[in-house]
């Protein structure tokens, strides 16, 4: 039995805001374990198990209308604590008879003042000077309380912006703790969770570790087990803690598909052999790949190209290896998160994201997915806990599709050696001015133009270097990040003097959104 459910939790209802996984994050950065579910889910039997807090997150719904995403009443009778936030505050009122108005005169969007009209234990050390600015993005607002609710603060536009009804233990909050722009917002989750919930805090990624080894040991038995190892941090960090748990028996497969950067691959590939000893296959696919995208310059084909061949490639390895069972894959909390949806809405495709969560399903293996509850930071921890060199745990993330996606129009080796040249005096330059860890994710890509210049007195025609970098939590929202002038000239002139077929670098100043972090 999964050991998580004997656990403490909270959970989160989502009702679909864009900020609900950072409530989730908030709660396991006090070493609370935390958990989404649908609105849909509490119908299930033994849902409230072990809980012993539930946050009704925001969402674009509004209880104003006939129909809306309500919670059974089960829920509120069950002696839980409860917090809502945003719709979550609106959907209790609701739901206890108050009264909820859409007031677009009245709506508030971004900083906001809250004033103090009452103590309680969610914001105590939460104010200063009996105020403090927290972040609203709201049309609809309380307008009458229901009976057993008090009003705890209040801001110029929303006189109920925090309610409680301290015998039920239930609070809302119309604003946003769980984003950094709410001053101390982080206090009202810690309230909320320790002298609200009584909540423990077990959460320890190294306990995490030796749970999951146990499991995995559990699971396969004298079975054996294939993965794809890219020397990304997913993969390398499954791929240690199988090796942790059954050694031999796991058959990692590295396929080469020569869009990787610098000398990377290999270097990693002798990290796991060597250091770790494991039991891992490099596979050179690089002339097929070569010879598949030639002339190929639309990205969503590349994207597929690429995502097939590796599938094939995969499958005719994994046949070699007798016996396999279990196909082991590096998704991660947020990719299980993503792929429901809480209001039943499917997003449009943005692009076609080929990682190892696309694997082959006809191959009738069964699936290992030990990262599957955490998130991306909380993987790199795992990582150092099962002695991951720090390279590979805080290594930025790198797509599936490589290069060829950061190579704007046809790909060619000519094209990938000169921008792995670029990229690499890029990466190293970040690493020696202490800026790589401070940056979520940076990479060199090469345009498909090229343009005129001079170099010593002769004239080039050379193509263009984009750099990019960007701050991020989680990769769904970008900004780019701010280098010191210093450091732009410095990387201008190492490229352009160490990079024969550049002759000219641009930075890109987009955020995502409007853009997105690759260029394809
Ligand atoms: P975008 O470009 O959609 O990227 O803003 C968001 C994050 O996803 C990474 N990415 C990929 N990762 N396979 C992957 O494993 C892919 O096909 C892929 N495409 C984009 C991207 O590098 C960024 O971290």
């Amino acid at each position: 039995m999964n050991q998580i459910l004997k656990k403490d939790k909270i959970i989160i209802i989502d009702f679909g805001s864009q900020l609900t996984k950072l409530i989730a994050r908030r709660i396991r950065e006090y070493s609370v374990f935390s958990e989404i579910l649908t609105p849909k889910d509490l119908k299930k039997d033994n849902v409230l198990q072990n809980v012993k807090g539930i946050i009704l997150s925001g969402g674009p719904s509004t209880v104003t209308k006939n129909v809306f995403p309500k919670i059974p009443n089960k829920i509120f009778n069950a002696h839980i604590p409860i917090l809502g936030i945003c719709y979550g505050l609106q959907l209790i009122v609701k739901q206890f008879k108050g009264k909820v108005k859409t007031n677009i005169k009245k709506r508030e969007f971004g900083r906001v003042i809250l004033h103090k009209k009452r103590n309680s234990l969610l914001t105590k050390n939460f104010f200063k000077k009996n105020k403090t600015n927290v972040w609203m993005s709201h049309q609809d607002s309380v307008h009458k309380l229901p009976v057993g609710f008090s009003t705890i603060a209040s801001t110029s536009e929303s006189k109920i912006t925090i309610v409680e009804n301290r015998k039920k233990k239930i609070y809302g909050i119309q604003f946003h703790p769980e984003v950094t722009h709410t001053q101390n917002g982080n206090i009202i989750f810690k309230n909320f969770i320790f002298d609200i919930c009584n909540a423990k805090k077990n959460w320890k990624l190294d306990s995490e570790k030796i749970r999951i080894i146990k499991e995995i040991k559990e699971k396969v038995k004298k079975g054996k087990v294939i993965c794809a190892l890219s020397g990304g941090v997913d993969s390398s960090v499954v791929a240690l803690l199988i090796n942790k748990a059954i050694g031999k028996n796991l058959k990692c497969i590295m396929v080469d598909t020569g869009m990787m950067r610098k000398d990377e691959f290999k270097s990693t590939y002798k990290i796991f052999k060597n250091k770790y000893k494991l039991n891992v296959k490099i596979i050179d696919a690089s002339k097929l790949y070569f010879q598949k995208l030639k002339n190929i310059d639309d990205p969503e084909k590349k994207r597929k190209i690429i995502g097939n061949l590796f599938i094939k490639i995969f499958e005719k390895e994994a046949k070699i290896f007798k016996n396999v069972k279990f196909l082991a894959q590096g998704t991660l909390y947020p990719d299980i998160i993503e792929s429901r949806s809480a209001t039943g809405s499917k997003t449009s495709k943005i692009k076609s994201h080929h990682n190892v969560g696309g694997l082959p399903k006809k191959m009738n293996l069964k699936l290992i997915e030990p990262l599957k509850e955490f998130f991306k930071d909380e993987v790199r921890e795992l990582g150092s806990a099962v002695g991951l060199v720090k390279d590979i745990s805080q290594k930025h993330p790198f797509p599936g599709p490589g290069l060829a996606i950061r190579i704007l129009g046809c790909v060619t080796p000519k094209k990938v050696q000169i921008l792995q040249q670029a990229d690499y005096i890029f990466i190293q330059q970040l690493i020696k001015n202490n800026l790589y860890d401070k940056i979520w994710q940076a990479y060199a890509a090469l345009l498909p133009v090229k343009t005129v210049g001079v170099m010593g007195d002769s004239r080039t025609y050379e193509y263009i270097c984009l750099i990019r970098a960007v701050i991020s939590e989680d990769g769904m929202t970008a900004d780019y990040f701010n280098f010191p002038k210093f450091f732009l000239d410095e990387i201008s002139n190492k490229i352009i003097n160490g990079v024969k077929g550049i002759n000219r670098v641009v930075y890109d100043i987009t955020s995502k959104p409007p853009s997105t972090i690759e260029l394809e």
